[in-house]
């Protein structure tokens, strides 16, 4: 089931130096103009595999007949029990789809490939940080490997509904987990395993979960991260948390609780995992997954998707968008424990039928020709990856990626946030030696699948999007919902639903109408502004609200805030997002000391620990100001836009609702 390879060998020592010296930043990031008529057109080796080749009619089809569209792509899936309704919107905004069908996300991304000539096919190549730590599992295997962690599970009580706290790194139990609980038709909440104890508890109080299951640790850069003891931590007060499952990963050492922590070797062993377990077929609306993600306000908001509607639309989406073949080796460098890891790196590639590719460290460990070592090593046909990892490796310059053999490539693609035309041209050139396109991807968490994008037929232009996926309409509007015209920026709203939309905000429907539906009555607000230009392509802007995109990460400035304020240094705390060459944008806090305290390089460092202590590493500040009071509108509000001129040293523009102006 498992196989070890000989460690590819590494750069040379010399090299390695070089490596610790990255060239001078690349000039601030220009603004994104949709001035750009530049067409990159696709070459014959990308249009011989196309599956969409005419897409101008594709998109006209499903634009014309929305319904018949996603009836005909929902029916390449199986189902127990035919929809009546391909979409139901009596109760808009809360539509449902696939009205009356009956099936199971893992009917569709694991169960069906093993009556057919899948079965045999590699499922999973996943490689250790350390490289020569490989393991490979058929869809066979994967199965067996699903199977075994639904019947532990299941032994554990976990059935319907119930929510599992999924907290694991970059390693192969993260699928099995994830599809062990879609299986038992219970619902997952995987939270990235790089946030702090608070923060990891807080989502388990909130989802009451029954089961965490986490890891002795994960390996980042050659250390250990205490996985284990941050859910110690996590779950010390949690009333429902009744069983701690732990993968063995790093091997170091943990306390285990006698009752409630259990080693997932151990339980493997135990009759309790032996056997079959059957697929639970549910309703196309039931819930599969819960995904925390951060929002304007302070509690970040739990995304609810389902099992049938988010089936065909991440189905569809990744098999259209990047011609997935059976040749295909597929790569997502994303984590798990962000959507782009839940639809593209474990739903999407196995509904498809793929070869799914995870590498457990981050590309600069130990040199920066990591991520082009393994495609090479790996002949990886397809890789998808975020504007900030681009921009990294791009400061270190070509000659790491010209010592790999890339040609294996065939296509590109990107997430998260915009990616600038610079870094679009170094991609495409470096990397994807002009042949490969690249798909930039413009979706979010409560999309679930992408939105705006291209297929590989359609011209690509550097620094856009692309056009809305089929069936989709977007629009950019002014602040009363009228559209404007082209090449004018506003705010990105889409105009239709989609399958793989979001149903609710677990527990909070009405935040979840209040915030996307009631500012533009049928419109579904993004939150993002945009322009779209001429030819009908989208450029992405970005956030128009209180997020944060940092690296690709998404962070709620609220969030930020009430991790400082928990400081007692820390009277009062204002976040905003500042343009960054690399990380697209950083966090930069103005903050107002208790009495007595005084500013200090010393300090600035001790709340950077104290903010990724209390919430997580990436949300660090990157820079402070410790002014002697904040700017306020009348009711209080923190004016963010100038804190931002502030920072920027720009004009503060109106100050006229300024709190004593
Ligand atoms: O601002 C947009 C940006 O990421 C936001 C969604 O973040 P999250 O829910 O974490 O999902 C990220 C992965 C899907 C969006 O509102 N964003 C995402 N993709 C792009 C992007 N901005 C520009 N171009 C993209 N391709």
């Amino acid at each position: 089931m498992t196989a070890t390879t000989p460690q590819h060998p590494t750069a040379p020592e010399e090299a390695r130096r070089t490596a610790q010296a990255p060239q001078a930043p690349q000039a601030p990031q220009a603004p994104q103009a949709p001035e750009g008529t530049e067409m990159i057109h696709p070459g014959p080796q990308v249009l011989d595999k196309a599956w969409v080749a005419d897409w101008k009619e594709q998109e006209e089809r499903a634009g014309a007949d929305l319904e018949g569209y996603w009836a005909r792509r929902a029916a390449e899936l199986e189902w127990s029990e035919p929809w009546t309704a391909v979409l139901e919107d009596s109760e808009a905004p809360f539509y449902r789809w696939f009205v009356g069908g009956r099936t199971n996300i893992v009917t569709n991304a694991v169960d069906r490939h093993l009556t057919n000539a899948h079965r045999n096919k590699l499922a999973l190549i996943w490689v250790g940080e350390d490289v020569e730590q490989v393991r490979t599992f058929s869809y066979f295997d994967l199965g067996i490997e699903v199977e075994r962690m639904a019947n532990v599970l299941k032994a554990m009580g976990v059935g319907k509904g119930d929510v599992v706290t999924i907290y694991l790194p970059r390693i192969p139990e993260v699928f099995f987990a994830m599809l062990a609980c879609a299986k038992l038709g219970a619902v997952h909440s995987v939270v990235f395993a790089g946030y702090s104890s608070e923060a990891l508890g807080a989502r388990i109080d909130d989802s009451e979960s029954k089961v965490v299951i986490t890891a002795d640790g994960s390996w980042v850069n050659g250390k250990v991260f205490p996985l284990k003891r941050i859910v110690d931590e996590a779950v010390r007060f949690s009333p429902t948390v009744q069983n701690v499952i732990v993968v063995r990963n790093t091997g170091s050492e943990v306390v285990m609780d006698p009752i409630r922590d259990h080693w997932y070797h151990e339980l493997c062993k135990l009759p309790i995992a032996k056997g079959r377990c059957e697929t639970v077929q549910v309703d196309a609306e039931d819930p599969l997954f819960i995904l925390y993600t951060s929002g304007s306000t302070g509690r970040p908001k739990a995304i609810l998707h389902s099992h049938g509607g988010y089936m065909v639309g991440t189905y569809v989406t990744l098999h259209d968008c990047f011609d997935i073949h059976d040749e295909d080796r597929w790569w997502c460098t994303s984590d798990p424990g962000w959507i782009t890891g839940h639809s593209y790196l474990v739903y999407g590639p196995l509904l498809n039928g793929a070869t799914v590719f995870m590498y457990e460290g981050n590309p600069t460990f130990p040199y920066p020709d990591r991520w082009w070592n393994l495609i090479e090593r790996y002949g990886i046909t397809s890789f998808y990856t975020a504007p900030t990892a681009i921009r990294t490796l791009m400061r270190f310059g070509e000659a790491w990626v010209r010592r790999h053999d890339l040609s294996s490539l065939r296509l590109l693609g990107s997430v998260g946030e915009p990616l600038n035309p610079e870094a679009w041209r170094w991609f495409h050139h470096v990397v994807g030696a002009d042949r490969c396109p690249i798909i930039d991807t413009w979706w979010q968490t409560e999309t679930g699948m992408f939105q705006i994008t291209t297929v590989p037929s359609m011209p690509q232009k550097p620094g856009a999007a692309g056009r809305p996926v089929f069936g989709q309409e977007a629009a950019v509007v002014d602040e009363e919902g009228r559209e404007v015209p082209d090449g004018v920026e506003g705010h990105l709203v889409l105009k239709r639903p989609w399958p793989a939309m979001m149903r609710t905000l677990y527990r909070d429907p009405q935040r979840y109408v209040d915030t996307y539906w009631s500012r533009y009555p049928g419109m579904y607000l993004t939150g993002d502004s945009a322009k779209r230009d001429a030819d009908g392509w989208f450029w992405i802007i970005g956030r128009t609200d209180d997020v944060i995109k940092v690296s690709g990460h998404r962070l709620g400035t609220a969030e930020i805030e009430s991790a400082l304020v928990s400081h007692p240094a820390v009277a009062e705390a204002a976040a905003i997002g500042l343009p960054h060459e690399v990380k697209g944008h950083a966090v930069h806090v103005a903050v107002i000391l208790a009495t007595g305290v005084e500013p200090s390089r010393q300090l600035e460092a001790e709340l950077r620990q104290h903010v990724a202590a209390t919430l997580s590493p990436i949300a660090k500040p990157e820079s402070f100001d410790f002014p002697e009071s904040l700017p306020k509108t009348r009711s209080g509000k923190i004016l963010r836009r100038v804190l931002r001129a502030r920072a920027l040293g720009q004009d503060e523009g109106d100050l006229s609702t300024l709190d004593g102006d």
